[in-house]
């Protein structure tokens, strides 16, 4: 082989060996570069993992805020047994039972209301079936029946069975105001209470022209949770008609 001969050889070699590492390289590149749009559009296919709970999300009990009891639906057999109830005494020693979220949610309206100069105590809020009875019999003494058929449900029907509804009664001028047909003397009292309920996760259960077949009655408000209770108050719903 003569020397050219040796260098045309030599050259081929290199150029062929050059080839070979170029194309190994560009189909590598290719490769990695398909399975990087490969897992790319696997992530964008896998659905959104759900957002994380807030912690009064993770501590909130696992029961139906929105419960619907009223003269058509009666209280569900199991609900009892899946609340927590706390107890309270109020300014009269009254012990009265409330669910615990709802609870916590009027003793931070009661606190905000208290730095307006607005008192109010908890004249009722869970009711067993036996209490509603008890409440229809002293209404019934002491106003008449048609009164005690017209303002107290029949027991299994009182949102009250719930620990949801809750009754208040006012403080004015350092004076108990505590019998309905009392409480109704102070409409302004009211108006300022219930501008506040939604803030809270309340509504005003029987407002004035209710078509709930109960008459307006200002002191009975019912725990539904905030977003639920300002969508409803904002746009004129009750309960039935926001479930619906
Ligand atoms: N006062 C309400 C309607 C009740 O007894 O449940
Ligand atoms: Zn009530």
């Amino acid at each position: 082989m003569t020397a050219k001969t040796r260098k045309l050889t030599v050259f081929i070699v290199i150029t062929v060996l050059l080839i070979a590492a170029g194309t190994v390289f560009i189909v590598r590149q290719a490769n990695m570069r398909h399975s990087r749009e490969e897992e790319a559009e696997e992530m964008a296919a896998e659905p959104e993992a759900p957002a994380p709970q807030t912690e009064e999300e993770q501590d909130a009990p696992d029961i139906d805020y929105l419960i619907l009891v009223d003269k058509n639906h009666m209280l569900p057999d199991d609900w009892e047994e899946k609340i927590s109830l706390v107890s309270t005494v109020n300014s009269v020693g009254d012990e009265v039972w409330t669910e615990e979220t709802a609870y916590d949610a009027y003793l931070k309206l009661k606190d905000n209301l208290a730095q307006e100069g607005i008192y109010v105590e908890l004249d009722s809020a869970y009711r067993s079936v036996a209490d509603q009875q008890k409440i229809i019999d002293d209404f019934t003494e002491k106003y008449g029946e048609a009164y005690a058929h017209t303002y107290a449900s029949e027991p299994g029907t009182s949102e009250h069975h719930t620990g949801l509804a809750l009754d208040l009664y006012l403080i004015v001028d350092g004076n108990t105001v505590y019998e309905n047909e009392d409480l109704v003397q102070y409409p302004e009292i009211w108006a300022r209470i219930h501008e506040k309920l939604p803030d809270y996760g309340f509504i005003l259960r029987y407002p004035e022209g209710n078509s709930s077949g109960y008459p307006y009655e200002p002191w009975h408000i019912r725990y539904v949770g905030i977003e639920a209770a300002k969508e409803m108050t904002e746009n004129g719903l009750t309960l039935e008609e926001y479930l619906n």
